[in-house]
């Protein structure tokens, strides 16, 4: 994992954008793993200023969602469809009818996920997949002990998970108690991963997810299989690193073009 410290959530945001912007232009038909969460708010924001400004287009690119509540409509203010598209897909010119959210349609037999799966395989697979983490180490939804193979599928939520989500619900109790979520086999598929962290509460998790023994008790740490992961964090965030001078170290000595 390339675990990158930067001073203040808003140096991760332009660093985690710049990443975006050069893989749009790159390949303009990309296919975009999107999540969401108060981490990606800045992200959304300094995107959109890009597309604004000109450097960044998606007329062409396809979106996945990693996850979505289940048992809401798209229209509730807290379910994910309204996060992604009240954020950024009605702020840049990606084509509404590329952009697709996991849905529980067919949770009544196993095969619940297996479209979105098909969905994703037939676009070619996720060329950029965006992250953030729970303070607990889950990525998407994928909460402690989560199968560090599994697939697209529906989750119970553990408790302090809905704490953590209740802003646009109100009230802990109104957060749906199941989400349906790419799994972390899913998520390892993506050729390459940006994950994002900011702030005090996310510093063990990050400690654990970069350092610990890979557990699907921390789901994240399922990353470290993967050979293209870009750990973006504040200095908050990455507080509990043990080998942070050698991660600011090697970051200081890389050539400007290995650098996005
Ligand atoms: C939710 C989402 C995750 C996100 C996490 C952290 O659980 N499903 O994708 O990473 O929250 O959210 P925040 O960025 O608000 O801390």
């Amino acid at each position: 994992m390339e675990v990158i410290i930067q001073k203040d959530p808003a140096e991760c945001v332009r660093l985690a954008a710049r990443i975006f912007v050069r893989q749009l232009q790159i390949q303009p038909n990309a296919v975009l793993g999107l999540a969401t969460g108060r981490t990606m708010i800045p992200l959304y924001a300094e995107l959109v200023r890009n597309h604004r400004e000109g450097r960044l287009k998606l007329k062409r690119a396809t979106v996945f969602n990693l996850d979505e509540y289940v048992g809401i409509p798209s229209t509730d203010a807290g379910s994910f469809r309204r996060f992604l598209d009240d954020h950024f897909v009605n702020r840049v010119d990606i084509n509404p009818a590329r952009v697709h959210l996991p849905s529980a349609r067919g949770a009544e037999t196993r095969n619940v996920g297996l479209a979105y799966e098909k969905a994703i395989e037939k676009a070619g697979g996720i060329d950029l997949q965006v992250l953030g983490i729970g303070q607990d180490g889950h990525i998407g939804f994928n909460e402690p002990t989560s199968s560090l193979a599994s697939r697209t599928r529906i989750k119970t939520l553990t408790r302090q998970t809905r704490r953590d989500n209740a802003e646009p619900f109100g009230s802990w109790e109104k957060v749906p108690a199941h989400a349906i979520t790419m799994g972390i086999g899913t998520i390892l598929e993506s050729r390459r991963i940006i994950l994002l962290a900011f702030g005090k509460s996310k510093a063990a998790a990050i400690a654990k997810m970069v350092e610990g023994p890979v557990t699907a008790m921390v789901p994240a740490s399922a990353l470290q299989f993967h050979p293209d992961v870009k750990v973006i964090v504040d200095e908050a965030a990455g507080s509990r690193l043990r080998n942070k001078r050698y991660y600011k170290e090697t970051l200081a000595g890389k050539p400007e073009w290995q650098k996005l």
